[in-house]
């Protein structure tokens, strides 16, 4: 090792004496676990402006994103909308289990066939309603547009109600009276939209001055939905500054969803109801399937994950958890692709406390990147995510995050908004919680079905605050990733792995990582 009074040195001789590289870092703190605000990364050289960092990851063959971020399998995190969103900015979503089969399936398919700006259920009416009464459905709905499609009982388009006859004075007229007949209507077929349906949608608008809505129809011209002009003007800004969608070879947006193996009474693996949900979604589009339990080092898992493996070849499998290299190598040889890394670091967990095991995540994240790298796997840092700046650590050593908590709060994650004194929260629970697991999800702790109030919880039922919609929370963790790539000179994330290099920082070198010493009046937006 060298020492500050070996001869001569460079300027840079004293940074790698204090700044180190993984290896060097991680061994340096042997016998002692870490996790993210244990350390902070140096700065380097840099010929990159945020803006320009790539953080495209691949994490399976046919699995790549363009945002390293994976929403949790959890029941107040990731159903479609999530999932949709996610893969809208890039990421991917894994619908929870804590549904039945039936319902976990269409929640696939909406994703799978979800075309953005396209309103796949618009409010129709019908020929013989009177004005009269579209005019209290406005105002019922307290609907801020009056244009509505016109159709028959079997939903074929018979015309298009203008706003301009939606008026009082036509109360008593009946809408077949005030329509656009069908051959006036302009529509497109659904076959049409190719593969970049927003852009179809664009040209339609230009090319026909004064058309505010473009109809969707089948080749029995039944309705199947509508672009308006306002959606489509909004998308195509935000394309200009957005990453790209996540989407599959055909152009259908990507979606992975979470498993827990099934077992038989005996408690053998039920590999058939197994192997035939995972069948169904996968003939709905899916792109990868998570074998998703607290303790993935086990033989359940491996049995699952082989019987995946062997049914499906080219399937994406992610699976886990595990916090160690010996449980990366065991899954990796089970077939799978992609290792969740994380026991206890959650936000809601407490499997630390309850069971006392699991290791501290930048340590177990070290630790299972060594024998990812020696399997050809790829690992997921799953949980304790609390801030962008994680992100970048966590991505120093793993391929993608998972994030739970950071996305709870958003309208597209399920459940109600509640208002408490004045401040609005929604639900979210660790899926080891008592509630989650009577929901579902006990057999991912260990659990059978007989859960009561004496099966130790390894999760809590909590609140967070309602945030911004996923987009916005989205865009501010990719701009804090930009940043740290930037501060790294890291062009992409593999240079990001090979530049990072760590230091230790004490408690206080972590309050002064933090706003300190002022009365903050506006934060930051530091996720
Ligand atoms: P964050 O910190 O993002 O973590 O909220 C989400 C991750 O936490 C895991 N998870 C649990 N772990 N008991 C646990 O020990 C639980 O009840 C529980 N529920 C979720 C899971 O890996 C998730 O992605």
């Amino acid at each position: 090792m060298k020492s500050i009074s070996d001869g001569a040195r460079g300027a840079g001789d004293w940074d790698s004496l204090f700044y180190k590289a993984a290896d060097d870092f991680f061994l340096g703190c042997e016998g002692s676990a870490l996790t993210y605000d244990d350390v902070s990364l140096a700065t380097l050289y840099s010929e990159i402006l945020p803006k320009d960092a790539n953080y495209d990851t691949r994490l399976a063959d046919g699995l790549n994103l363009h945002l390293p971020v994976v929403s949790a399998d959890m029941d107040t995190v990731t159903e479609s909308r999530m999932a949709i969103a996610l893969a809208l900015h890039g990421g991917l979503g894994l619908i929870h289990y804590n549904m039945p089969p039936k319902q976990q399936l269409s929640e696939v398919s909406r994703v799978k066939n979800h075309v953005h700006g396209l309103i796949r259920e618009p409010i129709k009416v019908h020929a013989d309603q009177k004005i009269g009464d579209v005019l209290t459905l406005i105002e019922e709905k307290k609907f801020t547009f009056s244009t509505f499609p016109v159709v028959d009982e079997s939903g074929r388009l018979l015309g298009l109600l203008p706003g301009h006859c939606v008026r009082a004075r036509f109360a008593s007229r009946v809408v077949g009276e005030a329509m656009v007949k069908r051959p006036s209507v302009l529509t497109i077929r659904e076959d049409e939209l190719g593969g970049d349906p927003i852009a179809r949608a664009d040209r339609f608008f230009t090319d026909n001055i004064g058309i505010h809505k473009l109809l969707v129809v089948d080749k029995d011209d039944h309705l199947k939905g509508l672009f308006t002009l306002s959606d489509i003007e909004r998308i195509s800004q935000e394309r200009s500054l957005q990453t790209k969608p996540a989407r599959d070879a055909k152009f259908r947006l990507i979606c992975g969803a979470a498993i827990s193996p099934p077992r038989l009474p005996d408690g053998a693996l039920d590999k058939d109801s197994l192997l035939a949900h995972v069948g169904a979604m996968v003939e709905r589009g899916l792109d990868a399937v998570a074998v998703s339990t607290a303790h993935g080092h086990t033989r359940g898992v491996g049995e699952a994950v082989r019987a995946i493996r062997s049914e499906f070849a080219f399937l994406p499998i992610i699976a886990g958890n595990v916090t160690s290299g010996a449980g990366v190598q065991f899954l990796a040889e089970c077939g799978a692709n992609t290792i969740k890394i994380g026991q206890g670091p959650g936000s809601i967990c407490t499997t630390r406390v309850v069971a006392g095991v699991g290791i501290p995540q930048l340590t177990a994240l070290y630790v299972c990147s060594k024998a990812a790298e020696s399997c050809g796997v790829t690992i997921l840092a799953d949980g304790g995510i609390t801030k962008s700046g994680d992100i970048v650590k966590a991505l120093t050593l793993s391929h993608a995050v998972i994030c739970g908590s950071l996305l709870a709060g958003c309208p597209e994650a399920p459940g109600q908004i509640m208002e408490i004194n004045g401040k609005f929260y929604k639900q979210y629970r660790g899926m080891g919680s008592h509630a989650a697991m009577k929901a579902g999800s006990a057999a991912r702790y260990g659990h059978g079905k007989d859960i009561n109030r004496k099966s130790a919880a390894e999760g809590i039922e909590a609140l967070k605050e309602v945030s911004a919609p996923a987009d916005t929370v989205l865009a501010q963790l990719a701009g804090g990733l930009q940043s740290g790539m930037g501060y790294l000179g890291a062009a992409n994330l593999t240079q990001l792995r090979a530049n990072a290099r760590y230091t230790r920082i004490t408690t206080s070198g972590l309050r002064e990582s933090t706003p300190h010493d002022v009365i903050e009046v506006k934060t930051g937006n530091a996720l």
